[in-house]
């Protein structure tokens, strides 16, 4: 049986692609869209307010949304069993604990970056760190559209924690203008030569992949947090 899945947001484009992407694939149905922003809109078809106005529990909720929303979402989840899917960013501290929390209870997938080729070079990045010897630092740049609401990104602080395991963490340079996606470069530099890794997403097309992977995995996970490494290799 497919995979009863609901996509929060109404008209974001997170929403709108993982909405058609779910209902294009076989395995997952698209149980319906989770408006979160107006507790208070009248419900329309297949989009419903809160969690408990579902007809049944969905097995897997995706949330690529606003801060306010997860938090709304988070909420509900202590109440309604299905596990989370969560990739919106700028969550406080306080909004980790509370995500902690319901994943001790519903299983939570949470990714900074959904692409997969985000999550290798990541590893990539770990091993050089490891292997370059000691002449060797760091920086971190982070290029997103003008209308991200966070910085440095959480890509950005993934990538620099990567490197920073072994060695001194590496700063981070935002920048926010246009409205590229994104984009992330690791520079190295040791004794007269450099390194510069760049990863570029000029499609939002690029996460869904590793979002359907993820779905499929929280879907018959145990309760606890995950990422998508776990997704990925599981
Ligand atoms: N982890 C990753 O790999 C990844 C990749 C891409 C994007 N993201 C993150 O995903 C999020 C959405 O990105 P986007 O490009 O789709 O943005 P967007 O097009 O601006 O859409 C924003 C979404 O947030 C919802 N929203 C806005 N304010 C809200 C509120 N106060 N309460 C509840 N919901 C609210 C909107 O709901 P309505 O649709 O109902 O208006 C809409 O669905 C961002 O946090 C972004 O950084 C993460």
């Amino acid at each position: 049986m497919a995979l009863p899945t609901v996509v929060c947001g109404r008209n974001g484009r997170m929403a709108n692609l993982l909405a058609g992407a779910v209902r294009d694939t076989t395995d997952l149905a698209l149980a319906g869209r989770l408006c979160l922003r107006d507790p208070a809109a009248p419900p329309a078809d297949g989009v419903f307010t809160s969690l408990a106005a579902l007809p049944a529990a969905p097995a897997v909720v995706v949330d690529f949304t606003h801060r306010a929303g997860t938090v709304r979402l988070l909420r509900a989840a202590e109440d309604t069993p299905c596990a989370l899917v969560v990739g919106t960013s700028g969550l406080t501290g306080t909004d980790q604990a509370l995500l902690r929390r319901v994943a001790r209870r519903r299983p939570v997938l949470q990714a900074a970056n959904f692409s997969a080729v985000m999550a290798l070079l990541r590893r990539f990045v770990g091993e050089l760190a490891q292997t370059l010897d000691d002449r060797w630092d760091a920086a971190v740049v982070d290029v997103h559209h003008a209308r991200k609401v966070d910085a440095p990104s959480a890509t950005a602080s993934a990538l620099a924690r990567a490197w920073g395991a072994t060695r001194a963490a590496p700063p981070i340079s935002s920048l926010r203008f246009g409205d590229a996606v994104s984009e992330h470069r690791l520079l190295a530099g040791g004794a007269g030569e450099q390194i510069e890794l760049a990863h570029r997403v000029n499609e939002r097309s690029a996460f869904v992949p590793g979002v359907l992977a993820a779905v499929r995995f929280a879907g018959r996970a145990a309760p606890g947090l995950y990422s998508l490494e776990d997704a990925l290799c599981g």
